[in-house]
């Protein structure tokens, strides 16, 4: 028995998550466990009506379950900032999710915009440092709106949180157990402080203790060039949390698009977020139109990390099965609608 938090929360988050919901009961009941959600109406509508982002005793409430499975943060009557900073990287702080794990896999009969590229090319994982970086929010402006006003927005980078980002990494390219060979992304030629420090443990941790997998280095700039003219180089790529959001991105859309992209805000030791990773899409909120296979293999993600392997390779599976019946990934043109292709990915399990 599972207890999982769900916060189903802006856009069409609650739209796609219905349909991951629908997903896991279908494996939980097919694999003989069961889970009890919680649900929690986090988001920008709680904001406008009541002034709360998140609680504390909300906080306090998520750290007690097993896992916590998100929709999106994102409201288009919300100051940029209010809950991105005050909810979903405040959750990533607090609960100390240091990583962000981005698979990039192409499933076969889905349409990648990389001319000549294919399944067996582009199958990577992006380990993102998540508590870091620019995102500690270090700085701040000063004489705001004069003439001498100053900006100034720092990267803080510790040696614990890069080792412990860059352990992450050297084990899952081990277990993972394909080309065992871990990429670190950087810009050591110009950010001579903060990869610096990610270059030194990179190596003296990988000589010390994972001799058994090849360590690369790309700049950031050459990253993303090489994702798209040679993505079957990468196994595993590491990098800081600014870098991570980008080119993840960059990720998601040689991997067939938003719809299909999923992650996992990960601590090890502690309760970890599952999300999709494209977000609100107010656009096509209450549309039932956008695809939610990103969420369905959000929730795959989750059950692998709670140990129900078997369950998670289930639902990858259908969602492959079923991704070769859409039309095209993209919101609106699958053929089908949100619920149907759950139903679809449900009735394969
Ligand atoms: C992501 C998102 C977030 C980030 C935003 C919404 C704060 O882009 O999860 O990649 O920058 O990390
Ligand atoms: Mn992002």
């Amino acid at each position: 028995m599972y207890n999982i938090a769900v916060i189903p929360g802006d856009g069409t988050g609650p739209e796609v998550i219905r349909e991951g919901l629908k997903v896991l009961d279908a494996v939980s009941a097919a694999e003989g466990f069961k889970i009890d959600y919680t649900h929690y109406d986090l988001g920008g509508e709680r904001y406008l009506r009541t002034g709360e982002v998140l609680p504390d005793s909300v906080l306090a409430e998520l750290r007690q379950f097993d896992a916590i499975y998100l929709g999106a943060i994102g409201h288009p009557d919300v100051k940029p900032g209010i809950l991105e900073k005050g909810l979903l990287l405040r959750l990533r702080f607090e609960l100390d999710l240091y990583i962000n794990l981005r698979p990039v896999k192409l499933y076969p009969g889905v349409e990648t915009p990389l001319k000549d590229k294919g399944p067996e090319d582009i199958d990577f994982v992006v380990v993102r440092e998540n508590t870091e970086g620019q995102y500690a929010g270090a700085g701040g402006i000063l004489r705001k709106g004069t003439p001498h006003e100053i900006a100034v927005q720092e990267s803080i980078c510790t040696r614990m949180g890069v080792e412990r980002c860059l352990r992450y990494a050297f084990e899952y390219a081990r277990a993972r157990n394909k080309k065992k060979k871990v990429t670190l992304c950087g810009k050591t030629n110009v950010l001579t402080y903060v990869f610096d420090l990610w270059e030194r443990v990179f190596h003296e941790l990988g000589a010390a203790e994972y001799p058994d997998i090849t360590r690369d280095y790309a700049h950031v700039d050459a990253t993303v060039m090489w994702m798209v003219k040679n993505p079957e180089w990468f196994d595993v790529i590491v990098t800081e949390n600014m870098f991570g959001d980008i080119i993840t991105d960059l990720g998601a859309i040689i991997q067939g698009g938003m719809g299909i992209a999923a992650g996992g805000n990960i601590n090890p030791d502690g309760v970890s977020m599952f999300e999709p990773i494209g977000g609100s899409a107010p656009k096509y909120t209450g549309q039932n139109a956008v695809n939610p296979m990103a969420a369905i293999g959000a929730a795959a993600m989750m059950l692998d990390i709670l140990g129900e392997k078997k369950a998670a390779a289930r639902i990858e599976k259908a969602v492959m099965q079923i991704c070769t019946r859409l039309k095209s990934m993209a919101a609106g043109q699958m053929g089908y609608t949100t619920s149907q292709v759950g139903d679809m990915v449900a009735e394969s399990i």
